[in-house]
């Protein structure tokens, strides 16, 4: 079974394909509400409300080297056979709002993952965009955003891998500390 983590960096690398300069993620884990959402916001290319329908069915992709793009479509499977739901807005030139939940308890839901591993990915991945991240959780908020964390480096990039490995541990760290279980 696919860690939901994984699907969110399919999601986010399609936001950096449509060269976007900030990228939103939002996940809220409730265990009191028995959902766990997820969203990702862009300000890229976006697509057009007639590329919205085909995205949906997975022998649609705009890429040559591939025939079917699969991750929007499995991600949306995946939300559906969890009793959860699945939307897309996206407007040309403006940009693109994912948002899907699961029922958390739901037998077939996979576990969320490594947020450290997939949030050190993207940003390794990301060129001149901006990330804001924020998990909340019954017992709290954590939020990180590469423009803040920019200003503490004075000079370093971000994506130097000892950079990158501090994010990694900063993030699992502070998610574990508003986990429930
Ligand atoms: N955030 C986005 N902004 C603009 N276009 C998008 C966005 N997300 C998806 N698309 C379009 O939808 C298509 C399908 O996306 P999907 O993730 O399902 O497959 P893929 O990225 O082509 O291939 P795969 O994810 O299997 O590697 C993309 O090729 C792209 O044209
Ligand atoms: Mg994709």
């Amino acid at each position: 079974m696919k860690e939901i983590s994984m699907h969110i960096l399919d999601i986010v690398m399609n936001s950096v394909r449509a060269e976007a300069t900030l990228i939103e993620i939002n996940i809220e884990d409730s265990k009191k509400l028995n959902r766990l959402k997820i969203s990702v916001k862009d300000n890229g290319m976006g697509m057009s409300d007639e590329m919205v329908k085909k995205v949906e069915d997975p022998f649609f992709t705009t890429r040559t080297t591939r025939k079917v793009g699969l991750g929007i479509p499995m991600l949306k499977d995946n939300c559906e056979r969890c009793n959860g739901s699945f939307k897309i807005q996206s407007r040309e030139r403006e940009g693109t709002l994912i948002e899907c939940d699961f029922e958390r308890n739901n037998i077939d839901r996979a576990p969320l993952g490594n947020m450290g591993d997939t949030i050190m990915a993207i940003i390794g991945s990301l060129e001149s965009c901006e990330l804001l991240y924020s998990h909340v959780t019954d017992r709290g908020t954590f939020v990180l955003n590469t423009s803040e964390v920019r200003k503490m480096l004075d000079g370093s990039s971000i994506r130097d891998n000892g950079v990158l490995l501090w994010i990694r541990e900063y993030v699992n760290e502070n998610i574990q500390y508003i986990s429930t279980i």
